[in-house]
């Protein structure tokens, strides 16, 4: 592989990628569900996974009679921070024991390859995770969400830590398990490796089922293949 062809940063999805936070925010998010009297499930909360606080919230209150019309922002904002009230209560006790498996290996053969590691969550608790994780100091660049203008699907976050990184976005390879987060990686011109199911995921150029099946000689080898298929075709 000459230099050209090396990948130079993988951004990291936080939830459900280096944590199994998915697990918090499905029942910080079920607890308000269940005050409103809306329907929730796991089915519905994969349409919030990799989106933001007050989006996930109004999908949620779309399914009120009004779709959500009639409540007023004040109100939105008030079970959005119930919300976030639930969630921070459930990540207390977070440590890490709880990164999902493989994710300390990959950090590490990143380092002593010296590929750049970033973040790309949409969650406003992540620098926190990462230092309850004991984590923080991996990262090249942490996108602070608050600052962009679209969250996921749109590819701003993905292309924010790129910046950081001052890497060009086709030498990245973004990490996700939303569905949402894939679409961000590809329109953001990445190579996108899906963490979960087949058929959420599909759109990204590798999917494994779980962390454990994440290397960096796993990656570089599909990285490889596609590249040379690119070039090749
Ligand atoms: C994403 C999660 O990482 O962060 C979403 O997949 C969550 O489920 C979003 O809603 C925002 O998180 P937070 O912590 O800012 O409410
Ligand atoms: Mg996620």
């Amino acid at each position: 592989m000459n230099k050209s062809d090396a990948i130079q940063a993988v951004i990291f999805d936080l939830d459900g990628v280096i944590t199994d936070t998915a697990k918090y925010h499905y029942e910080a998010w079920k607890q308000l569900a269940d005050e409103l009297e809306l329907p929730f499930d796991w089915a519905f909360n994969e349409q919030l996974k990799g989106i933001d606080r007050m989006a996930s919230l109004e999908k949620i209150l779309s399914q009120r009679p009004d779709g959500g019309a009639h409540v007023s922002l004040e109100q939105k904002q008030i079970w959005a921070h119930l919300k976030n009230i639930n969630y921070q209560r459930l990540i207390q006790s977070v440590d890490e024991s709880e990164i999902l498996p493989g994710i300390l290996l990959l950090f590490d053969d990143l380092k002593q390859a010296n590929v750049q590691i970033g973040l790309a969550s949409a969650s406003r608790n992540a620098k926190t995770l990462l230092q309850q994780l004991k984590v923080e100091a991996y990262f090249d660049v942490i996108v602070d969400p608050a600052q962009l203008a679209n969250g996921k699907p749109a590819p701003d976050i993905f292309l924010a830590a790129a910046a950081g990184l001052q890497v060009e976005p086709k030498y990245c390879v973004g990490i996700e398990d939303a569905e949402a987060g894939v679409q961000a990686i590809k329109s953001a011109g990445m190579f996108a490796i899906g963490v979960g199911e087949h058929d959420i995921l599909k759109q990204a150029d590798y999917i494994v089922t779980d962390t454990s099946e994440l290397s960096l000689a796993v990656i570089e080898q599909h990285w490889f293949d596609t590249v040379h298929k690119f070039k090749t075709s």
